[in-house]
């Protein structure tokens, strides 16, 4: 099979093939079809590489050179969680806002994002990227750059920050860092400028990585502020930042590891649904 960067084409395993259609029914594109000669691609072009062809084949007959079987790993149904373990490690996450001081290792980290990249995005576009933050001095000063795009919205008498005054009155006051609550790092999700579902999937991939992070003795918190700021392209916060050429920020979480353990699981607003 000689195929060009941008070609896609599957090859299958005549022998192993059953002709069941799962590939077919599972392309997001319907862009399969399966005859008595098999699978084969009808407009390769509107393929998206999300591998579900390969993934679904109970016999492994499917291959896909853009998403090809060798680089699928094979899923351990012992791993498989309960309904009941979900649940508890769902409700288990908290944003934490009190971290012990030491750093977490890069090892760990790149073991964190490598799960957040796996996130879904939109179309299978991906083009998540991170920024991994972790100088105190910076990440000081990022804070006191949010503290003071923060006062300019009150000053400026901006709606929503009325509730907020006080958490920029507490860091004047006492250097509490309302906005990174001391956390050893900053981590930050990038996309390519411009790319209109960068943020969605810039927060899918975050949300990934605060789940996975418990799993990892880790814990995080959105960081809001920061967002807001960086959002607004206040230009002070960007400058410390120094994202890469042709980058946008797309989301924040702080990282760390927690100082304290939670006892209890949270309960919210009673559950809000209708069925129709
Ligand atoms: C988009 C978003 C932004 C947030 N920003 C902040 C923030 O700037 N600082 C903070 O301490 N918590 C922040 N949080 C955390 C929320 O306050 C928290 O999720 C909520 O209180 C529920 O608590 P839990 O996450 O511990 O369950 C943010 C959460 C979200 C989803």
């Amino acid at each position: 099979m000689t195929t060009t960067k941008t070609e896609t084409a599957i090859q299958v395993d005549l022998a192993k093939c059953t002709r069941c259609g799962f590939c077919a029914e599972v392309c997001p594109s319907g862009i399969i079809r399966v005859d008595v000669n098999g699978p084969s691609l009808i407009a390769p072009k509107a393929c998206i590489k999300c591998g579900h062809c390969v993934a679904v084949c109970p016999h492994a007959a499917m291959d896909h050179n853009r998403n090809p079987l060798a680089k699928q790993v094979k899923r351990q149904a012992s791993l498989t969680v309960s309904a009941e373990m979900a649940e508890q490690f769902l409700r288990s996450r908290r944003s934490i806002r009190a971290y012990k001081p030491e750093k977490v290792s890069q090892e760990k980290i790149l073991r964190l994002l490598n799960v957040a990249r796996l996130a879904p995005s939109g179309g299978n576009s991906q083009g998540v990227s991170f920024l991994v933050l972790s100088d105190a001095a910076v990440l000081n000063q990022i804070s006191a750059a949010v503290v003071d795009w923060l006062e300019e919205q009150i000053n400026q008498g901006v709606a929503w920050t009325k509730p907020y005054a006080g958490m920029a009155k507490i860091y004047r006051e006492t250097g509490y860092d309302v906005v990174l609550r001391g956390a050893p790092h900053l981590l930050l999700s990038l996309a390519a400028t411009g790319n209109p579902i960068g943020r969605d999937n810039g927060r899918y991939a975050l949300t990934y990585a605060e789940l996975f992070a418990t799993s990892l003795g880790l814990g995080s918190c959105w960081a809001g502020f920061f967002e807001m700021a960086a959002f607004s392209n206040y230009q002070p916060l960007l400058d410390l930042i120094g994202a890469p050429e042709g980058k946008t920020i797309t989301g924040a979480i702080m990282l760390g590891v927690p100082k304290h353990q939670y006892q209890l699981l949270v309960e919210r607003n009673p559950l809000d649904v209708l069925f129709k």
